[in-house]
């Protein structure tokens, strides 16, 4: 059999056309999404199954405890009682805003920003509608990268938001993003970045030299991977704002054996597609761990951090 492969930032972050999975050891083969004009063929892609199939463990994960005082900030904006204006950045399918939408009160406009076309359709069709208080919700796309992020594209905003975007970025994307939200006024809630540390039960001595090898690969070339965390840390408080971090690991059992293996798979092939020696033993490691997967014996904890930064408010923010 040969293995799904990788070239994703993100644990698991199954990206299009890459899965080249056995349909007889889990789920049909993902599949490959036309690119759009002008696409870089080096941009890794996201499948919209992917995204979709993890939603549910990214709900359940996410830090509830950095809702509050997010909250609290929100309500003491200047500007207030306007709309609140949110921005997700890398929206995917849009799993942010239908998770937090319906999270805080009053109307809402979010602006939903990916560099692809394909998965900003998903998300204006999948957009939440409703408010905590039953107030509208509405949604428009930008199409662009959020390497070019500016604080004059965040001026008005409420709100920055992103989910599993962090461990894909480069530190000079970090800190774009940083200086834009601190430059605006604009508190941000980065969540589901990746730390670089799964649990798999029972242990197989093979998991820690597959999961270094995964580490090692989401670092690849500039990536921060599970550095990126840190380095939001560090760009948000050198510019002044205050940061909390919370855990937010999923916690997968066998009612989540889809996900699982999917994110096995990824996380095998992006292994060995950085050290291809590993390729044979790999494999067979493989179809161990699906196995257990498939029989509802594997636990698999893979570590994420959320972050809330709350920068000093600008006189323009609202
Ligand atoms: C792992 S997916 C997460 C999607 C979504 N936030 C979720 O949680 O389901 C990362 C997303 O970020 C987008 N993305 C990555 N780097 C980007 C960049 N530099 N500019 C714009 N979008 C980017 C990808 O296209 C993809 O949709």
């Amino acid at each position: 059999m040969s293995m799904s492969t990788t070239p994703t930032g993100s644990p698991g972050s199954t990206a299009t056309g890459a899965a080249d999975t056995d349909p007889a050891s889990g789920p049909a083969p993902l599949p490959a999404i036309p690119a759009p004009a002008g696409a870089d063929p080096e941009v890794p892609r996201y499948a919209p199954q992917w995204l979709q199939l993890r939603e549910p463990a990214d709900a359940a994960a996410r830090a509830h405890d950095l809702l509050d005082p997010l909250r609290i900030r929100l309500a003491n904006r200047p500007g207030r009682p306007r709309d609140l204006v949110v921005h997700d950045l890398g929206c995917g399918t849009g799993s942010m805003g239908r998770w937090l939408a319906p999270r805080l009160d009053g109307a809402q406009h979010w602006v939903l920003h990916d560099r692809d076309p394909y998965l900003l359709h998903f998300a204006t069709v999948g957009a939440p509608r409703a408010a905590a208080d039953g107030s509208r919700v509405t949604v428009t796309t930008q199409r662009g990268d959020i390497g070019r992020l500016t604080p004059d594209a965040l001026a008005g905003a409420s709100l920055v938001t992103a989910s599993a975007l962090l461990d894909v970025l480069t530190p000079d994307e970090i800190d774009t993003l940083a200086e834009a939200c601190v430059g605006a006024g604009c508190p941000a809630l980065l969540t589901l970045s990746v730390v670089g540390r799964v649990e798999l039960t029972p242990a197989d001595p093979m998991d820690a030299e597959i999961g270094e090898a995964f580490n090692t690969h989401q670092r690849r070339g500039d990536l921060l991977g599970p550095d990126a965390i840190n380095a939001a840390c560090e760009a948000f408080g050198r510019l002044g704002a205050t940061v909390r971090v919370n855990p937010s690991a999923w916690r997968l059992g066998a009612q989540e054996s889809e996900l699982a293996a999917e994110w096995l798979r990824g996380w095998v092939g992006a292994a060995v597609e950085q050290r291809p020696e590993l390729a044979e033993r790999a494999d067979t490691y493989l179809q161990r761990r699906l196995a257990a997967c498939a029989a509802g014996e594997l636990r698999v904890v893979v570590h994420h951090m959320d972050l809330l930064a709350l920068p000093r408010p600008a006189g323009g923010a609202s």
